[in-house]
């Protein structure tokens, strides 16, 4: 399944019957639009577009659906399968749960652990080799911690990880070469920091990520060289509610797996007219919210797949 080329919105349309920019209804055949996705109103009437949308809006689900869920196979054990862990926290098969449990440091666990769930608590600094006896580990969840310091080496040796989360956290800045052990990495969800800056350099190792969210950061530009380098798998793609200005031809060269781009709530003013030249198979292109005044003449040109602008 994950040799096959993917794209995440046709997979929507086969598996739900929605048209793009529609999500379902759960398992009725009812179909809403993508903005009354976790708005807090229940315009489902069963309430299924209220559902998943603690740390994505919704579209995780989406590409569980595709890859099916990782941590399948020890969600059918309930026994703890984890020779040694700390009392704060529960323990399922093989995933370790400390949500809310107010850890200050990342807790000890054996070194087998696939899942470690970690969120809402008030780490503050990701230390150097912090993780690596945890080989293992297939999902790593920091949501809405304190952190503010990310080592370089923080998440050395996590060669099996497929899924990191850092939401909602403080984070900065990223060292280069931070991700460098990260090959398997396929999601890397960043949302809600204070991230200024990035370079290609930031995603060494990142070969296999195919989502990489950095909604409500702190960019007032993009890296001129292709931020794709390190990425050549790269498929949706999230700078929603920064402050970025504008768009050159750089950016997105090397981006051709891509299928979403989210631009949208920053400051756009200006957009060359290579920006999007790289991006054959990009099929939505969000650009609302922005400062656009002009458009240059050939900007969508070579956008042969473009579904939804
Ligand atoms: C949809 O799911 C709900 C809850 O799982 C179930 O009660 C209901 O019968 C299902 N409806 C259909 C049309 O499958
Ligand atoms: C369990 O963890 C404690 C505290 O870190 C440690 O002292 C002990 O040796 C560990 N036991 C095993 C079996 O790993
Ligand atoms: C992003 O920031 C905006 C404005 O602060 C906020 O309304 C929105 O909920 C944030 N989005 C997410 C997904 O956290
Ligand atoms: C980007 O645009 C500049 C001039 O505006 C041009 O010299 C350069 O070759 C372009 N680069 C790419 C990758 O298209």
């Amino acid at each position: 399944m994950f040799a096959v080329a993917f794209n995440v919105l046709e997979l929507q349309r086969e598996r739900t019957g929605c048209s793009l920019g529609y999500f379902p209804c759960g398992n009725t055949s009812k179909c809403l639009p993508q903005l009354l996705h976790c708005n807090s109103v229940d315009d489902c009437g069963n309430k299924a577009d209220e559902e998943n949308c603690d740390d994505n809006n919704g579209w995780s689900e989406l590409f569980d659906l595709y890859y099916g869920r990782i941590s399948e196979q020890e969600t059918e054990f309930t026994n703890c399968m984890l020779g040694n862990f700390s009392e704060k926290c529960r323990c399922k098969g093989l995933e370790l749960d400390c949500e809310h449990a107010g850890l200050h440091s990342v807790p000890l666990v054996s070194s087998n652990v696939l899942t470690l769930r970690l969120q809402i608590n008030k780490i503050r600094k990701l230390h150097a080799d912090g993780f690596s006896i945890y080989q293992d580990l297939q999902e790593l969840n920091l949501n809405y911690n304190e952190i503010t310091t990310v080592s370089e080496r923080a998440f050395k040796g996590l060669h099996n990880l497929i899924k990191l989360y850092l939401s909602n956290n403080q984070i900065a800045f990223l060292p280069p070469g931070v991700f460098e052990d990260l090959q398997q990495v396929q999601w890397l969800i960043l949302e809600n920091n204070r991230i200024q800056k990035i370079s290609p350099k930031t995603f060494i190792g990142l070969k296999s990520v195919v989502l990489l969210v950095l909604l409500n950061n702190s960019f007032h530009q993009l890296p001129a060289k292709p931020i794709c380098q390190e990425m050549p798998k790269l498929n949706w793609l999230d700078f929603e509610g920064n402050q970025i200005e504008s768009v050159k031809n750089g950016t997105f060269t090397c981006c051709t797996q891509l299928t979403v781009l989210v631009l949208r709530r920053n400051k756009i003013n200006s957009l060359h007219e290579g920006a999007f030249a790289s991006l054959q198979r990009l099929a939505e292109l969000d650009l609302s919210l922005n400062r656009i005044q002009e458009l240059p003449h050939n900007l969508f040109k070579q956008l042969r797949e473009l579904l939804q602008l």
